[in-house]
């Protein structure tokens, strides 16, 4: 059995996205209603991406992340072997306090088995290196996107982010604060709680 790896990515490996498979079957999905998390019953059925241009494909993705890269994102990636079997991108600085979490995939065949946990832990750690005292995240509306982060501390922001709300609409904007940051204000310093964060 070959072991997972993780290490951070060099931006011209990229390309390795198109080891991913994202096919997903959801039937549990989530929409924001008068601020509120509603579940709801859903027949999602998500395709790969493919080599045939648009949105979904592995080349519109790609771009997707070499802006993330610009923007002075760190890829962070779970290999078996040669393959990519997930990755993960950070944006140390979305506002002054608050890292975004750009990306994150697991390929279909590698997932609930630890490496989404694993890919996210390392980057925030890398957020909480950064300085930051909090992390947002514009999830895809599926259970079990929703499910990983809630399950992980995140909560519904108050105050979305007007650029990342605008280009995903239907996504559930979340917010986690850091707790290395939380235990270093409590020994002296002040903390605004995640509602008193403004992320505009
Ligand atoms: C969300 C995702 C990254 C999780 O990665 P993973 O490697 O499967 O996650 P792990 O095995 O580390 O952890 C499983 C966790 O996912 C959640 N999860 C997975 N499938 C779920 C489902 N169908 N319903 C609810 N929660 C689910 C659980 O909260 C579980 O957490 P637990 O350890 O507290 O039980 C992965 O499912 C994925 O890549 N999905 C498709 C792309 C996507 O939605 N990415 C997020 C976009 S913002």
């Amino acid at each position: 059995m070959t072991l997972m790896s993780y290490r951070q990515l060099k931006p011209e490996e990229v390309e390795r996205i198109r080891d991913l498979d994202r096919t997903e079957t959801i039937r549990v999905g989530y929409r924001m209603e008068a601020g509120s998390l509603q579940r709801m019953d859903v027949q999602w059925d998500t395709p790969p991406w493919h080599e045939n241009g648009g949105d979904h494909s592995f080349s519109a993705k790609i771009r997707y992340v070499k802006d993330i890269i610009a923007l002075g994102g760190i890829l962070w990636g779970a290999l078996e072997g040669q393959r990519l079997a997930g990755m993960t991108a950070l944006v140390p600085r979305l506002t002054d306090t608050m890292a975004h979490l750009a990306w994150l995939h697991v390929s279909h065949g590698y997932r609930c088995q630890g490496i989404g946990s694993r890919l996210y832990a390392d980057v925030e750690r890398l957020a909480i290196e950064s300085g930051a005292s909090h992390i947002y995240v514009s999830a895809t509306p599926s259970g079990s996107a929703v499910g990983f982060y809630t399950s992980r501390g995140f909560v519904v922001t108050p105050s979305p982010h007007p650029e990342l709300l605008a280009a995903e609409p239907e996504d559930i904007h979340l917010v986690k604060p850091l707790q290395a940051f939380k235990s270093s204000v409590s020994q002296g310093g002040r903390v605004s709680s995640q509602q008193d964060e403004d992320v505009r």
